[in-house]
């Protein structure tokens, strides 16, 4: 099940620590190579020695240890794995993570790697409800780190409630889907636009919108991580590079239209960037001053990027992608956006201010393909995009017909 996965397996405080000794066990019979680092408060509750002996290698519980430095940094230790486990994972480790710490081998571990995260958490079920750490798990869950549990039940503490850490075989199952669902789009090569357009006026100023990319660069993310080969291509946005994903940067539209062709070919493209429309033809090469009189600008109008990839010929990818961001009318508008494209699917989605979708973390996706309109729940721009990545997979895994293949099954209008 794990054969030829390499497991670093971060043991913090608690007192369900103990079943991570289980869990190396089961990790181990399924052929991963388990590694570990454990927490000053982790050690608390279970020996490096029970690490060390089930895991059959050293347990690393020392940011300091200058002979662990010289046989495997930290940066080395997270780079070396193909998934992070943090089981159990305690409330302070997760408000670590959250907030970017990094005072000790575990969280130095966690804030250097660029590989997917699953946690556990547990502990006392106050302190899993306190609204600090459900909003530190919107934020991890919103960054892509993956979790399981807690369950719900009897604590070590008396009380009773969601807080228990999952057992060993749940967080091994998940452990199992993740590398099942890490390869689904392994050999398909994945193309996303994201972000706003910058139009020049002159050197200094711009047309631009109110697109921060978040949709976009959550696609490219849950595609790399479903194993396809992604590139992003991005107009100016405040977000990180999502890791194991080729970004390009670009300003104009113009420019995203030749950095996409250049990508080609591609087996999917997702066209999730706000291209601005129009160019301003009279942009001028100096510094517009103000005693020069009011401006005027002329507008011509920018390439359309979906609608050529649509109509890409030989080069079209098997599956093209458009968003219909609309304030109005929502999904008649993208009806008519999905014909006049030529695209397969279009997510369409509010974008009228009082939704806060743009620039914001969520998103109400109303999916457009040739057998209807599904309605999606409100989800987080990561949920959406974790959700579309896996109807990629199913509909390139059908290889054939125009909608997803086999999870549909909510609302259609
Ligand atoms: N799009 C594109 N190139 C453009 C304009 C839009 O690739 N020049 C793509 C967007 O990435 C999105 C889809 O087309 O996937 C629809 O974008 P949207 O802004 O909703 O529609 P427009 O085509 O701009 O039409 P309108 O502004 O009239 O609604």
């Amino acid at each position: 099940m794990f054969s030829g996965q390499r497991i670093l397996l971060i043991v913090s405080g608690g007192i369900a620590a103990y079943k991570s000794l289980e869990l190396i066990r089961r990790l181990r019979e399924g052929g991963a190579t388990v590694r570990c680092i454990l927490t000053r408060a982790g050690a608390e509750f279970v020996t490096p020695l029970s690490l060390a002996a089930l895991s059959g290698d050293k347990v690393y519980d020392d940011l300091f240890s200058l002979t662990d430095e010289a046989e495997m940094g930290h940066i080395e230790l997270s780079r070396d794995a193909d998934l992070l486990v943090v089981a159990p994972a305690s409330a302070d480790l997760l408000a670590k993570m959250a907030t970017g710490q990094a005072d000790d081998l575990a969280t130095t571990a966690l804030l250097a790697t660029d590989k997917p995260i699953l946690v556990a958490p547990a502990m006392n079920v106050r302190m899993w409800e306190h609204a600090a750490t459900q909003a530190n798990m919107a934020l991890l869950d919103e960054r892509g780190v993956l979790s399981v549990g807690p369950s719900e039940g009897e604590m070590a503490c008396g009380e009773f409630g969601f807080g228990r850490l999952a057992e060993p075989e749940e967080i091994a199952a998940a452990i199992a889907d993740f590398f099942r669902s890490n390869n689904r789009l392994r050999g398909t090569r994945a193309l996303v636009t994201s972000g706003p357009t910058y139009e020049a006026i002159d050197p200094v100023r711009y047309i631009a919108n109110r697109s921060s990319g978040r949709q976009g660069h959550a696609i490219a993310d849950a595609l790399s991580r479903l194993g396809a080969e992604t590139t992003l291509i991005s107009g100016p946005t405040g977000l990180g590079d999502p890791p194991g994903v080729r970004v390009v940067r670009v300003e104009s539209a113009e420019d995203m239209m030749a950095a996409c062709q250049a990508a080609l070919p591609v087996g999917v493209a997702v066209c999730a960037a706000a291209v601005a429309d129009w160019k301003v033809t009279s942009a001028n090469p100096q510094k517009l001053k103000k005693d020069g009189g009011l401006p005027r600008l002329d507008l011509a109008p920018n390439p359309d990027i979906l609608a050529s990839l649509s109509a890409a010929g030989t080069e079209r990818p098997a599956l093209v992608i458009g968003f219909a961001a609309e304030t109005e009318n929502v999904i008649e508008h993208a009806k008519a956006k999905r014909a006049k494209k030529g695209c397969d699917w279009i997510l369409a989605n509010d974008v009228g201010p009082a939704t806060g979708t743009f620039g914001g973390a969520r998103n109400r996706i109303h999916m457009i393909d040739d057998r209807g309109v599904e309605a999606w729940p409100v989800m987080t721009k990561t949920a959406v995009a974790a959700e579309l990545a896996e109807r990629i997979a199913d509909h390139l895994a059908a290889g054939s017909g125009k909608g997803p293949a086999a999870r549909r099954g909510k609302t259609a209008a």
